[in-house]
């Protein structure tokens, strides 16, 4: 059996099966067929942290493969009120097909992960955000990058960190700039770099975004203050001028890049409100895609079980 924790987990080969399995669903479900890929199974979604769109694909995604997704917010269940991770799996995964965890410490949903009779999915953790990549890859293509040169803008956080682990893993170039103080965790920069080795992965990092945006054809970004960080609001806005993706900093991109933003966007903070509305089919292109790209990720851990 595999979880899905992290992208480090599988191989380039892996990653574009799933990848291949979600353009084909997706191609189904726009033609409004929907094979019971997953009949009658369920998918338990745990919420330790708030959610829009992770809650809304994976209830949908699993709706359309023909099972059911339960809702489980920390604040209703028993997790929230200090019964064990490994106690909440153990109960959980003997009632249900596949389990999606929102949580902190990746930590946590490692011990979910390790106590469990069934697949466990990654919906985000403080360190990794791997459903997301795989979303942001899937939306690459669509629009026409396959030989991507990414420049990531902003917190060195759980989306960059699975930015990296997908370059290092695909091979392709990612350049990180990041302020001083705020730059990606030098464990997971460590491992990325090992991979890259063997992928041909160009990974760098900069303190100065327009080194990393210059002739770039996809240019991301994400929130300056991720959930769990809002004491910290007030330090890392100063930390973070500079930063702001906007006419100035996409001027310096090739001519057709594009832009994506995981979502929720906080305008005139990583992006002002022109280069997003200017963007704006790529970014909810990509947010769409979260439910293509998640049946994908599904359907390939049930194909697997007996691994
Ligand atoms: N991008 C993303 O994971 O969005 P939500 O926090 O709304 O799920
Ligand atoms: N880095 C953000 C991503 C939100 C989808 C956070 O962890 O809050």
């Amino acid at each position: 059996m595999r979880h899905f924790l992290s992208l480090k987990d599988f191989t380039k080969d892996e990653i574009l099966e799933m990848i291949t399995l979600a353009q084909t669903i997706k191609k189904e479900t726009k033609a409004k067929i929907f094979k019971p890929y997953l009949e009658k199974q369920t998918l338990g979604m745990i919420f330790e942290k708030s959610s829009t769109r992770t809650r809304v694909s994976f209830e949908t995604g699993i709706y359309q493969l023909g099972g059911v997704g339960l809702f489980l917010s920390s604040n209703d269940i028993q997790l929230g009120r200090g019964e064990p991770m490994k106690d909440t799996s153990r109960v959980i995964s003997r009632m249900v097909d596949m389990v999606m965890i929102r949580t902190f410490e990746q930590s946590k949903l490692e011990e979910f992960a390790h106590y469990s009779k069934v697949p466990v999915i990654n919906g985000l953790t403080d360190a990794y955000h791997p459903v997301q990549l795989m979303t942001d890859y899937l939306t690459m293509l669509e629009f026409g990058i396959s030989n991507p040169v990414v420049a990531y803008v902003g917190d060195g956080n759980n989306m960059t960190h699975s930015w990296l682990m997908l370059a290092a893993k695909l091979g392709f170039e990612l350049r990180v700039a990041t302020p001083k103080g705020y730059e990606c965790d030098a464990n997971i920069i460590k491992e990325a770099l090992a991979i890259a080795k063997t992928s041909g992965a160009k990974i760098t990092f900069t303190n100065d975004p327009k080194i990393a945006v210059k002739d770039a054809n996809v240019v991301t970004t994400d929130t300056w203050v991720s959930m769990g960080q809002e004491d910290e609001k007030e330090e890392r806005l100063k930390a973070f001028e500079g930063y702001i993706v906007d006419d100035n900093l996409m001027s310096l991109t090739e001519k057709n890049a594009i832009f994506l933003h995981c979502l929720p966007a906080y305008r005139e903070y990583e992006v002002s409100e022109a280069i997003f509305e200017k963007h704006a089919d790529e970014i909810f292109t990509e947010a769409e895609n979260r439910l293509h790209a998640q049946k994908g990720i599904m359907v390939w851990l049930d194909q697997h079980r007996d691994d």
